[in-house]
């Protein structure tokens, strides 16, 4: 990959990158739209991701090119930006932005970026770009940034300068990940632990539903805003910060305060998808996989009947999951509304796993789901 971004980067600047890094996407295990509600996740970064490769420049330009999109742009250096349009450049010009407002001082650069990640499939496409906008920037002018305030930055961006009401949970993994690890990150507090996620004869599958969305136009800050207001109703009786403080035995007794079915449903999906995680950290390091497995679809559940992210497509997938004889456990990961399924299927059964999931899905969807096997890899690097 780096001799063909070389090439390609000489093609469009007749100059030679300076540096070359990279920054994987992500899938999360388990502990799903809790993050913006001060809970615990369980992701991991995988081994897709995003590139880039760039050179300072002398003529106080940012100029961006990208492999994947024909779009590309030409700024000249100013002390703010604001977002235009939905093309892709917008990422990295948000952290541009973001670290030209913090009072860092940049200077033109050529950038090329390349990215292998399925794009709005939920792999957090848009994270790996920011992260990684964030780190090369770092890198080449010496910043005193750590990797978790490069995510907590990237967040920022996405929040304010994107227009989505993401939590922390994207832009950490991919900053932060570690080979053969789960991150189980408190997203209240940020504080972390890295788990082994040792699945023996167990692979990871990633699915692809194939189903795409984009997030900013998806319900996702609805229920975002929906979460808020299930929080300020309880909080007239509990002393809480965030829904993910509430248990399961003071929502019980405390629910009627919210006394709306929908904001209801929605709340009992993070209080017990909170739960969750930490049964399923507990399983992780009792090597229990089958639990875990357990706990992924229970996740699924919670997330197709009360929180309503799922979609036919993520429900196909993982009800075909429940059929097959090789697969201990499955869920939707990310956002939902579409986008990919993670399962743990035998290993020396994945090749007929995909096979017979392809045809059941294709004859209920009408098109192809893709099912890959990724490794869970490190977070943003240098290459
Ligand atoms: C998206 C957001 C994350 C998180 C997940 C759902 O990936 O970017 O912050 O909320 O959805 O868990």
């Amino acid at each position: 990959m780096k001799v063909e971004l070389e090439k390609n980067f000489y093609d469009f600047f007749h100059t030679k990158p300076q540096y070359i890094f990279f920054c994987p996407g992500r899938v999360n295990l388990i502990g799903e739209h809790i993050d913006y509600n001060g809970g615990k996740v369980m992701p991991c970064a995988i081994s897709l991701g995003t590139f880039l490769a760039v050179a300072k420049n002398k003529d106080k330009k940012f100029r961006f090119r990208c492999l994947n999109f024909p779009e590309r742009a030409d700024l000249q250096l100013q002390t703010s930006y604001s977002k235009t349009g939905k093309e892709w450049f917008n990422y990295p010009l948000g952290i541009i932005n973001q670290l030209i407002q913090e009072g860092h001082n940049l200077s033109g650069m050529d950038m090329l970026f390349y990215g292998n990640l399925p794009i709005g499939a939920g792999l957090s496409s848009s994270a790996s770009v920011e992260v990684l906008t964030a780190y090369a920037l770092l890198e080449m002018f010496q910043l005193n940034i750590s990797k978790p305030d490069i995510a907590l930055l990237s967040k920022k961006v996405e929040n304010k300068f994107i227009g989505m009401n993401c939590g922390i949970m994207d832009q950490f993994a991919v900053a932060m990940g570690k080979k053969d690890k789960a991150i189980l990150l408190n997203c209240d507090t940020l504080d972390y632990e890295y788990l082994p996620f040792e699945t023996g004869e167990y692979a990871l599958a990633i699915i692809n539903s194939n189903k795409q969305r984009r997030l900013t136009d998806s319900k996702y800050n609805e229920r975002f805003a929906e979460c808020g207001a299930a929080l300020k109703l309880l909080k007239k009786e509990l002393k809480v910060q965030h829904l993910c403080d509430v248990d399961l035995n003071s929502f019980e007794s405390h629910r009627h305060l919210i006394n709306d079915p929908v904001l209801e449903k929605r709340a009992l999906h993070v209080i017990s998808e909170n739960f969750r995680v930490h049964e399923a950290a507990d399983a992780l390091k009792a090597g229990e996989l089958f639990t875990f497995g357990k706990l992924m679809y229970a996740s699924h559940q919670s997330l197709k009947e009360w929180y309503d992210v799922s979609g036919i497509e993520l429900d196909t997938i993982v009800e075909f999951c429940k059929t097959y004889d090789g697969v201990i456990g499955a869920r939707m990961t990310g956002a939902g509304f579409g986008g990919c399924a993670v399962a743990l299927v035998k290993k020396d059964q994945v090749d007929d796993f995909a096979a017979r999931l392809t045809i059941y899905y294709k004859d209920k969807i009408g098109y192809e789901p893709e099912v890959f096997a990724s490794e869970i890899g490190d977070g943003v690097r240098s290459l």
